[in-house]
């Protein structure tokens, strides 16, 4: 037996720690939108491992961008800096509003410094109570105990003990929510342009728009987390430039990376200074191995090839959903920005993307949630036309055995 299949599905029960409820085949292989399982069986991948392969699986230039990398220097600490972190802040900074990055591993990590960071310059800038940070409900912004505090479900957040406090959670795109509650000890407006994990809901340009003004009255910092929006994902760069609405400080991860973990918080000259030596830190944070592929991916993605092909796709996945409605009347809602597609579900389906995912498993295609109710894509930025199609019809498939 080879090492591969000597573990299967079951081992997941028995060794690791039970907070995931995994599909039942294990990938082993992928190729651009394509996946292969231990069996050999072939998928097409509209998850896109949760928004983080903008370029799809084992793309040849990140592929040669590890390869070259882990030749030369993997990891020196932040006792040393690199050429490839320098390279991928130069590019991040040069390409936004930002003048400064931090890089991380994780989304949470990177709002955990972007949190850590607007409680700080408020408390230096104007006075120690200036801590109070408005999120949203539905919102995510990770799992450390700061960030999923400031997330908006409290199923995630509950039975672990004290939250750090000061934070307050208001209605989504609701303005008049946030004018009720922002006052001069307001430290940040925290959201997501477009909400990723909480159901798929972009923000109005009138609510952004709203919400940064509200920040200026009050000297309070807009924290956009781009984890899941950015990169690309929205045919845009960063989703904050289709609203024409500028934070203060952004978070970025899952597809700077298109695979290898790696994040960053980025913000302006005038609040990076409020830290200082020793202020924050990280290990890992910005290791050669991982800004390489970053600098690979961002080379890739900011372009206009990429980016002008992200509408064309949404536009057939559009097409395919609303076709799969006509006949089968499944989507109360099809909502979202660019590839980040959520369809919301109705009738007969209400409450079952669970079983829409497995269904969808044995046709062959790797589908993604954004709650009981909400069939979420989040695929490859350059997945072909024929991928598209060839995956509408096992989703089609797998629906209309569901509703037998
Ligand atoms: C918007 C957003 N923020 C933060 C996170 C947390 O990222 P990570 O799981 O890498 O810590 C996620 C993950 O899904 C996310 O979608």
């Amino acid at each position: 037996m080879s090492e591969q299949q000597s573990v299967n599905r079951q081992t997941f029960d028995q060794v690791m720690l039970p907070i995931f409820s995994p599909a039942e085949f294990i990938p082993v292989k992928g190729e651009g939108s394509r996946v292969w399982d231990q069996q050999g069986k072939e998928y097409i991948d509209f998850a896109g491992g949760i928004a983080v392969l903008a370029l799809g699986h084992c793309h040849p230039s990140l592929v040669s961008a590890v390869r070259e990398q882990s030749e030369k220097l993997w990891h020196v600490s932040n006792i040393f800096t690199n050429e490839q972190a320098l390279k991928l802040a130069q590019k991040l900074t040069s390409a936004t509003f930002a003048d400064r990055a931090f890089f991380v591993n994780s989304g949470s990590e990177a709002n955990e410094a972007a949190f850590k960071l607007a409680r700080r310059y408020a408390i230096t800038k104007y006075n120690p109570y200036k801590t109070k940070i408005i999120a949203f409900k539905q919102a995510f912004h990770g799992r450390t105990l700061f960030t999923v505090s400031v997330g908006g479900q409290a199923k995630y957040a509950d039975g672990f003990g004290p939250k750090p406090a000061d934070i307050i959670h208001v209605p989504f795109n609701d303005l008049e929510a946030v004018k009720a509650v922002i006052d001069e000890n307001t430290c940040a407006v925290v959201l997501e342009p477009v909400q990723g994990e909480g159901g798929v809901t972009a923000a109005t340009s009138a609510f952004l728009q709203g919400v940064r003004k509200l920040c200026d009255e009050n000297n309070a910092l807009l924290i956009f987390d781009e984890v899941q929006s950015g990169m690309g994902r929205t045919g845009k760069l960063f989703s904050y430039m289709h609203y024409d609405v500028t934070p203060d400080i952004l978070t970025t991860a899952k597809a700077l990376g298109g695979g290898f973990p790696i994040s960053a918080m980025i913000t302006t000259e005038e609040i990076a200074k409020t830290m200082e030596v020793g202020s924050h830190g990280t290990t890992y944070g910005g290791n050669p191995l991982a800004c390489a592929v970053g600098n690979a991916a961002f080379d890739i993605i900011n372009t206009e090839e990429v980016l002008n092909g992200v509408e064309k796709r949404r536009e057939l996945f559009i097409a395919h959903l609303n076709k799969l409605n006509d006949k089968y009347h499944v989507f109360s809602e099809i909502r979202g920005m660019g590839l980040l597609i959520g369809a919301e579900l109705d009738g007969k389906l209400l409450n079952r993307s669970k079983d829409i995912l497995q269904a969808s498993a044995v046709e062959g295609l790797m589908m993604l949630n954004a709650g009981a109710n909400v069939l979420r894509f989040t695929p490859s930025l350059i997945i072909s036309e024929e991928e598209i199609n060839s995956g509408m019809v096992k989703l089609e498939t797998a629906i209309g055995k569901l509703l037998k």
